[in-house]
């Protein structure tokens, strides 16, 4: 939801500031901009659309500047235009502002500077925080920032640059993500590490209420009430290796083929000596009084906590249930000290998951993060916190994310299951096995494709679809469904199998794709009649099931075979194909795979 990024030093500032745009426009491509310091001016360059048309507009043109800022927008106030473009300068062009975020109350201020002649050139609301800073200006750039945001009400994280102070790089933040980055003798700040890394690997997590002063040689911060505070210095282990495409076409491949080794790493990093660990996170007397689980979530990380709900209740017998984030803030749901709240968040960032969990923890509930991303905002607001391994997820559609998240889950019912005496040893160690031996069946998914690509050739020049299973196959096809949708923009519906003739079948009619996920064994031959059912309708059929249930091929278009495993642990495998499905039919149509339209990875507002 919009990125920002700043740079103080000697290097190249448009070049760098360009470099860190590029690496977040996942955040939002609906415009982009920057603003540079040259020669005691603010110079603003915006273009609407993709980064592309901002470094074709400042092709040839001197920019030689020291300090600069930069904005990739995804718009919520105005349309994506240049003139609602950031940086917004104020009236004077004394002040340049790139901010990610919403002014929530921006409607009131707006009022109140056009009333004392402020003429606005945006309909956004990031525009009332330069005005206000022309208006609110003493001076000290420091004070005049913290007395600006004391005006805002809502979520941001900003980036100023003031004509007065030609050197120094103000920013600020609250409820939106914001890292500094320490440099030699240079400073960085961004929305995420990933535009950092390519200059340094330490960071400062800036806290709500922070404001930090950037200058060449130093870093100064400031809490709320404009008193100096240290905040920790973080080392991030990532490397830019995995922030770049490595030669695969899109993010999303790449991704997508990395899950054998993230699988493996969040493995790894949870068992020992044969044991699963989180004992750093949970013991006994954590969970001996807790008599409910949620998990709450969005989108891909919602649907990895449907598998996870199956995992606590079949392998811990923990009463579990799954919430939609926005929908568990205003549900009401029974939540006290012996309820465990866990909110997953590939990016840690995501606004309803956040405001979910304050909510969760202001009524007592234990909560727990699960995030890939060391240092963001949920993992420092939960009780506890567990890391997938997942490395950095660039492509806007999650899959190495959701996967590694799956592992987690699985981990965690294990470890609880023997917190709770309700594993036996052989059946701990077979299924600890289970879940080591996934990464290799993942794998073999991957090297065994080209069907995939046959049912993407189908899919491609079709409007809708369906996604239908049973049990846990139902859960995977929720997420399957998201998948097609979001990056080749074909209408699909998941459907627990048994209930797509309880209305909805009415739309089959001949060649409509049914794709169905058919791994649970006590329901294969339920399975097989759903898939008459669809078939005598016209239906096409492409079948996610075991490599040699016959019965499955004998009634399929197209099979798509995926290794053995005991069926509790399919969901692993069983999403890897669907993902490559989603992927080769958005490259067929000629989408851009990674940046689906109207998308933005990290939605950090509601
Ligand atoms: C879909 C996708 C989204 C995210 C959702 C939550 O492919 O990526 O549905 O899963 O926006 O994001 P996080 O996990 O960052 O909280």
């Amino acid at each position: 939801m919009c990125g920002i990024v700043g740079y103080v030093g000697h290097g190249d500032t448009k070049e760098i500031i360009l470099h860190g745009l590029k690496t977040l426009e996942y955040r939002g491509y609906d415009s982009s901009g920057m603003a540079l310091m040259s020669n005691g001016e603010i110079l603003v360059e915006k273009k609407a659309g993709r980064i592309e048309n901002l470094e074709e507009s400042m092709k040839g043109k001197n920019f030689s500047s020291e300090i600069g800022i930069g904005h990739t927008r995804w718009a919520t106030h105005g349309v994506p235009s240049d003139r609602n473009s950031h940086p917004h300068y104020s009236m004077d062009k004394s002040a340049a502002v790139v901010h990610n975020g919403i002014i929530e109350n921006y409607q009131v201020l707006r009022k109140e500077l056009e009333e004392k002649g402020y003429v606005f050139s945006s309909d956004t609301d990031t525009e009332v925080i330069s005005q206000l800073i022309q208006d609110m200006y003493n001076g000290n750039i420091l004070d005049t920032v913290s007395k600006v945001v004391k005006r805002l009400e809502g979520s941001y994280a900003i980036g100023v640059l003031h004509k007065n102070h030609p050197d120094e790089l103000i920013c600020a933040r609250e409820h939106s993500p914001l890292v500094v980055g320490i440099g030699e003798k240079e400073n960085f700040i961004a929305s995420d590490i990933s535009a950092l890394l390519k200059y340094t690997k330490d960071v400062y997590y800036l806290k709500d209420g922070d404001i930090a002063v950037l200058k060449a040689g130093s870093i100064e911060i400031f809490d709320r009430d404009e008193k100096p505070v240290t905040r920790e210095k973080k080392y991030i282990e990532w490397n830019l290796e995995q922030a770049t495409k490595c030669g695969y076409p899109h993010f999303m491949l790449k991704e997508i083929f990395e899950q054998p080794q993230a699988v493996k790493e969040t493995f790894e990093k949870r068992v020992h000596n044969g044991k699963v660990d989180f004992s750093d996170v949970l013991n006994y007397e954590d969970i001996k009084n807790i008599n409910k689980i949620y998990i709450v979530a969005c989108g891909t990380a919602y649907h990895a906590g449907l598998q996870g709900q199956f995992a606590l209740q079949k392998i811990a017998k923990l009463d579990s249930a799954t919430d939609i984030a926005s929908e568990f803030r205003y549900s009401d749901s029974f939540i006290d000290e012996k309820t465990m709240v866990i909110f997953v968040s590939q990016s840690g960032e995501t606004s309803d998951t956040l405001a979910a969990l304050k909510e969760a923890k202001a009524k007592g509930a234990l909560t727990i993060a699960v995030t890939n991303v060391v240092g963001s905002t949920i993992s420092r607001e939960a009780h506890k916190t567990i890391y997938t391994m997942a490395g950095p997820e660039i492509a806007v559609a999650s899959t190495k994310a959701y996967t590694t998240q799956v592992t987690i889950f699985y981990l965690l019912a294990l470890y609880m299951a023997e917190l709770r005496k309700v594993i036996s040893k052989e059946k701990y160690e077979e299924y600890l096995s289970e879940i080591k031996n996934m990464p290799e069946k993942i794998q073999n998914i991957l090297d065994n494709c080209e069907k995939i690509k046959t049912a993407a050739e189908y899919f491609k020049d079709r409007t809708n679809g369906f996604f239908i299973g049973r049990g846990l196959d139902y859960k995977v096809a929720i997420e399957a469904s998201l998948k097609i949708k979001e990056v080749s923009y074909v209408h699909t519906e998941a459907f627990a199998s048994g209930e797509l003739k309880h209305g909805t079948i009415a739309l089959i009619e001949e060649g409509t794709p049914v794709v169905v996920i058919a791994t649970q064994k006590n329901l294969i031959d339920k399975s097989v009649s759903n898939i008459k059912e669809v078939k005598a309708r016209g239906a096409y059929i492409i079948t996610v099931g075991f490599d040699d249930e016959e019965s499955l091929k004998n009634v399929s278009d197209n099979f798509i075979g995926i290794p053995e495993c005991n069926d509790m642990f399919s969901g692993f495998l069983s999403i890897v194909p669907l993902q490559l499905l989603a992927y080769y039919t958005s490259d067929a149509k000629g989408i851009d795979v990674d940046k689906p339209r109207n998308l933005a990875k990290s939605v950090t507002v509601e």
